[in-house]
């Protein structure tokens, strides 16, 4: 069987590769940590799960939902931006409901993109951002994230030619992989780019609500301009440990949600509607302590690993948000997947290579914070223990 030659542009899901390895160590009885995927290990907060489970039970959530999303989510949606972020949007027309950011982020880029366009992408970048465009048969353009800039993309740097073949812009702040919050500014100059360029800028929002030492995320939407030229994609997964629910939304420019629409609606038949009330209940006032109370948990782990990494002369800077910890590989090593290889080999610890999310992650590592208390615990102690041999 032959796949289509778009999708053979694009390696394997970087994942799927280390779900592999795994598989792998644990056929022959290794105990493998995985510090790995990003993937929240607590419940879902039970009055998001009771919300679900009373709408399961309201048989007009058993029908087909409407694509655009149900009245109560997209009002839940406008309500929690305008108390959590100071953004006023119509729900009626400036929110819709995505079945994660995941299918949002990839859409989007059918939805506007044609052979010989471009997207900007953020690299490091979640995968769906050069990925999608190659399998919308158009190409990704990547924007190298400069630490120096405080993992900025340098937006001068992009020169006239390609600006004008680029029709999206894929950002994310807070960032995954590099844990970075926005840089002072960047968002201001990001709307005056899209607007001179007429680029649609595509905000993902997949970290916002984990947060810490008082550090809260702002919206991209907040920036004056912001809603003319983007869309921002807001995702229940991280924040509310909904990552299996696939809850999500699309909110800013009107037309644009209006052109992601039209596509969305020849592809899938919307969200479960009591998924989307279980999230309209997460996006509540009460969902706020849940969140809370999670950033509590990531914090105590974040400086658990810094402060081991710290130990074994690695130099890196804790995180202010996201549920990742990214840390330069130790000298020694050729390349960011051979120090993890190494890692998994000597200490059975999954960790990520940075060069797995762009070439300009290269040099780095990743540890996610998702992984129960005692195992990252055991985790630490090994990667400890690698560190510094008896
Ligand atoms: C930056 C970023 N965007 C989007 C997603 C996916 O979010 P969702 O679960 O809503 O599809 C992830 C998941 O790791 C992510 O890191």
């Amino acid at each position: 069987m032959k796949a289509s030659k778009r999708l053979d542009q694009i390696s394997p899901y970087l994942f799927a590769e280390i779900s592999r390895k795994i598989a792998e160590k644990k056929a022959a009885g290794i105990d493998v940590i995985s510090l790995g995927i990003g993937d929240p290990d607590r419940p879902t907060p039970a009055l998001i799960v009771e919300a679900a489970q009373e709408a399961i039970a309201d048989p007009s959530t058993h029908q087909y939902p409407s694509n655009r999303g149900r009245p109560e989510f997209l009002t839940a949606v406008s309500d929690f931006y305008a108390r959590r972020f100071d953004v006023t949007l119509d729900p009626a027309t400036e929110v819709m409901a995505a079945i994660g950011a995941k299918e949002c982020i990839f859409n989007l880029n059918l939805a506007f993109l044609d052979p010989g366009d471009l997207a900007l992408a953020s690299d490091p970048g979640y995968p769906v951002y050069t990925g999608g465009p190659l399998i919308a048969g158009a190409q990704a353009h990547l924007m190298a994230l400069v630490p120096q800039l405080g993992f900025a993309p340098d937006l001068t740097a992009i020169d006239d030619a390609t600006a004008k073949r680029a029709k999206l812009m894929f950002l994310n702040y807070p960032n995954n992989p590099t844990g970075a919050v926005v840089p002072d500014g960047l968002f201001e100059e990001v709307v005056a780019f899209a607007r001179h360029h007429d680029i649609l800028v595509v905000h993902d929002n997949a970290y916002s609500e984990t947060c810490y030492d008082g550090y809260r995320a702002p919206s991209f939407l907040a920036t004056p301009g912001a809603k003319e030229v983007g869309v921002e994609v807001f995702s229940l997964s991280k924040g509310y440990n909904m990552t299996g629910w696939r809850c999500a939304a699309i909110v800013g420019n009107a037309e644009a949600i209006d052109i992601y629409w039209r596509l969305k609606s020849n592809i899938d038949s919307g969200n479960f509607d009591a998924v989307q009330l279980a999230g309209a209940a997460a996006l509540s006032p009460d969902g706020d302590f849940e969140v809370a109370s999670m950033n509590e948990l990531y914090r105590r782990r974040r400086d658990l690993v810094c402060d081991v990494l710290r130990a074994g002369g690695v130099d890196v800077t804790a995180p202010k948000a996201t549920i990742y910890v990214w840390a330069p590989v130790p000298p020694g090593f050729e390349s960011s997947a051979a120090f993890c290889e190494y890692v998994l080999e000597e200490a059975s610890v999954v960790i990520t290579p940075g060069g797995a999310y762009g070439p300009n992650g290269e040099g780095f590592f990743r540890i996610s914070l998702t992984t129960p208390d005692d195992r990252l615990r055991e985790a630490v102690a090994r990667l400890g223990a690698l560190a510094s041999p008896a």
